[in-house]
């Protein structure tokens, strides 16, 4: 028992330390100040400060602040300055990062079932959207689905717009025009599927690399939402941006589940309690930031082109669905999405 009680006292003594030495960013589980007392979050994120998604974050870390008084908050890293998505959520996954936004596709590797919501025309409003992410009976064992297996908990699951095809030769308006075009996906298996069945051909890249590859030639487009296309600086060099609609992808806020239990109880329940206003702020914002976005790029001469036949493009990518949805689980939610659907 003695021997016990020394064996925890060293652990958390090395505990301790650990989160001092934090103070200089090297670890995760939060770093600390060096006096012990506070632990600051590094929260990664590939776009911009002006994303609606950087400013809510930079709020839920204020908020945090003040309901812990002072020992919890956060710092956001913009720009994937943290790294791209694929590599930080296994960073997060071993808890050297504590939390980030990350796009659902990247999410299949750890659970394949996320790719309800990744899949083309799934969801038909962003009320519909909406709808089944605030639903818990829905989501519930989705979201805790990674906690043992990856140590990864689904804090929120957020809109991310609506996505398009961009690129560099033509506007797009069937699928025949996308004979030949590489274009750049999100790394995953469904993503790449999706492109192939669109009449493309996917090339899976991490977002910080697609600028120069489009400036290269080495992609010919890529797909995305407006905000995207303008604020990292695609439509500088893809300029035909067509509304293909294909996708509704959700981001997802997620978090080191052992970050996350290493907090004392009512810091833990005060954080999980401001994830709602930061899902909400996020999305009302993003709505706002795609519009402006959209305005910014045709000022720079980027061609928008609403003559598209979505409808094939449906079509082309049916298979894709059916094949898709081939368990209960999976079956389940895009019951849930259908059901949105028809009330929303
Ligand atoms: C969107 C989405 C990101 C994602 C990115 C991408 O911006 O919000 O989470 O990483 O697309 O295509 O990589």
């Amino acid at each position: 028992m003695q021997a016990k009680k020394i064996a925890a006292a060293l652990v958390a003594g090395f505990t301790a330390l650990t989160l001092s030495a934090c103070g200089n960013g090297i670890a995760g589980g939060g770093s600390g100040s060096g006096d012990g007392a506070k632990t600051t979050f590094r929260l990664a994120f590939n776009q911009t400060e002006q994303h609606p998604q950087f400013k809510a974050a930079e709020e839920l870390g204020k908020k945090l602040e003040e309901a812990t008084d002072g020992r919890y908050s956060i710092e956001v890293f913009a720009n994937e300055t943290l790294g791209s998505q694929n590599e930080v959520v296994q960073n997060v996954s071993d808890g050297t990062v504590d939390m980030m936004y990350i796009g659902g596709p990247v999410l299949e590797s750890f659970n394949q079932d996320f790719i309800v919501f990744n899949l083309p025309y799934v969801f038909d409003s962003q009320k519909a959207q909406a709808k089944v992410f605030a639903d818990d009976a829905v989501m519930g064992d989705l979201k805790a689905s990674i906690e043992d297996s990856k140590k990864i908990t689904v804090l929120g699951a957020l809109h991310a717009g609506i996505r398009n095809v961009y690129n560099a030769k033509q506007p797009i308006k069937s699928p025949a025009d996308m004979a030949n075009l590489k274009i750049r996906v999100q790394q995953s298996d469904s993503q790449v599927a999706m492109i192939k069945d669109m009449g493309g051909v996917a090339s899976p890249m991490g977002q910080g690399e697609v600028y120069t590859a489009l400036q290269s030639g080495v992609l010919d487009g890529a797909e995305n939402n407006e905000t995207v296309y303008n604020s990292l600086k695609h439509d500088e060099v893809a300029k035909y941006y067509s509304y293909t609609r294909h996708l509704m992808i959700p981001d997802y806020l997620i978090m080191s589940s052992t970050v996350l239990e290493g907090m004392p109880e009512a810091d833990r329940k005060a954080l999980l309690d401001l994830i709602p206003a930061t899902v909400e702020s996020a999305n009302t914002g993003f709505l706002e930031f795609a519009a402006e976005s959209k305005k910014a790029s045709e000022a720079t001469g980027a061609v928008f082109n609403d003559d598209v036949d979505t409808a094939a493009f449906k079509a082309a990518t049916a298979d894709l669905v059916k094949s898709s949805i081939n368990n209960p689980v999976r079956q389940a939610l895009y019951d849930a999405v259908q059901k949105a659907n028809a009330e929303s």
